[in-house]
């Protein structure tokens, strides 16, 4: 009877560590994608997939220059931003 009682305890725990884990993965992943904001699908941007394009505009002398928040230095700016549409 209690070694019964005992294996309910252990799955319960189990069910709620693996519960928690879940739910710290899914809001750590829905952060990375919030963090950057999405590039607009509109005349500027669409079909662009080179970073020099992109910089063209978001560059030093561009239109809309990146912050000095920015995580420049790095050209892959299609790692980190996604087309609104393929945001979920
Ligand atoms: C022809 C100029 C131009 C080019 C090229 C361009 N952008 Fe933009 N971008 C803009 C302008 C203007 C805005 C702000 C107005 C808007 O379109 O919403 C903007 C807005 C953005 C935003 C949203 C910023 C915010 O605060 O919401 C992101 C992200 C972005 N661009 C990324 C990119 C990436 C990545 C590329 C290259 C694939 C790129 N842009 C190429 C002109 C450009
Ligand atoms: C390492 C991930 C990463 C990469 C690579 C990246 N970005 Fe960003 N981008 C971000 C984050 C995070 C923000 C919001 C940060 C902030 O508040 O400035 C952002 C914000 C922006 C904005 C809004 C204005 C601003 O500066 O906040 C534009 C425009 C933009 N990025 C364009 C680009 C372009 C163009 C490239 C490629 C040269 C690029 N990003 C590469 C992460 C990235």
């Amino acid at each position: 009877m209690s070694k019964e009682k005992k294996s309910n305890k252990f799955k319960t725990t189990l069910f709620i560590v693996t519960m928690i884990g879940v739910i710290v993965l899914l809001s750590y992943l829905s952060s990375l994608l919030q963090d950057q904001p999405p590039i607009p699908r509109d005349i500027d941007h669409l079909d662009l997939i080179d970073p020099d394009e992109c910089l063209r505009c978001h560059g030093d002398k561009g239109l809309l220059p990146l912050s000095d928040a920015h995580p420049i230095n790095q050209k892959r700016c299609l790692n980190c931003h996604q087309y609104e549409e393929l945001l979920p």
